[in-house]
């Protein structure tokens, strides 16, 4: 779907969100939260109307691209693009990412922004609908740097814990795949 008409409705749904979604969404998100070590800075990357913000108590930052979304919120909101986040490199301690990279026809750049504001060592929880690019997503978050450790099943979503690499940027070096056999 084109990313403006996304956002659009979810700017026009955002009210009925909560009601429509909080049965669906609370698994996830306990379940990937729970896998977060406790530390800060920590943000919620596709936030919505901040739900794991108020179902973990967690000091989230939230970060949305629909202000009607952010505007149900509370607490440190930042209006922004999953693909351009407004963070400083290795700035970011731990990231949780609810069903929020939907429609990403390449998951590439959302990737490599995550591995860019991660801290070496720095954790992330992410989910995908099932039907989504799975495998393309994996990819990409292995290219960025990004190494997962876990991989969960949550109902509607596959869900991922990774760990970015630690020591030098984000991204695994060009050579990585000829290095360790090519696989
Ligand atoms: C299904 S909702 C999930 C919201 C929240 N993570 C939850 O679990 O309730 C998807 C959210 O991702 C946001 N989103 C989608 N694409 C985005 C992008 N490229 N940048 C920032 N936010 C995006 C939407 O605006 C929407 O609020």
């Amino acid at each position: 779907m084109n990313p403006a008409v996304l956002q659009q409705s979810y700017d026009r749904f955002a009210a009925r969100y909560d009601a429509a979604f909080i049965g669906q969404q609370r698994p996830k998100i306990v379940a990937l939260a729970s896998r977060l070590p406790d530390e800060s800075p920590a943000v919620d990357l596709g936030c919505g109307t901040c739900l794991a913000r108020r179902i973990t108590g967690r000091a989230f930052i939230g970060l949305d691209r629909s202000r009607g979304m952010l505007g149900q919120g509370r607490g440190p909101r930042v209006q922004a693009d999953l693909s351009r986040l407004p963070f400083a490199d290795g700035s970011i301690a731990v990231a949780l990412c609810v069903t929020a990279l939907i429609d990403f026809l390449d998951p590439a750049p959302v990737a490599r922004e995550l591995a860019r504001v991660l801290r070496p060592g720095g954790a992330l929880a992410v989910s995908v609908l099932k039907h989504e690019d799975v495998d393309g997503l994996l990819r990409a978050l292995d290219d960025a740097g990004l190494e997962v450790v876990e991989r969960l099943d949550l109902a509607q979503d596959f869900g991922f814990v990774a760990r970015r690499r630690q020591g030098g940027g984000g991204a695994k070096p060009a050579d990585a795949g000829a290095a360790d056999g090519g696989t």
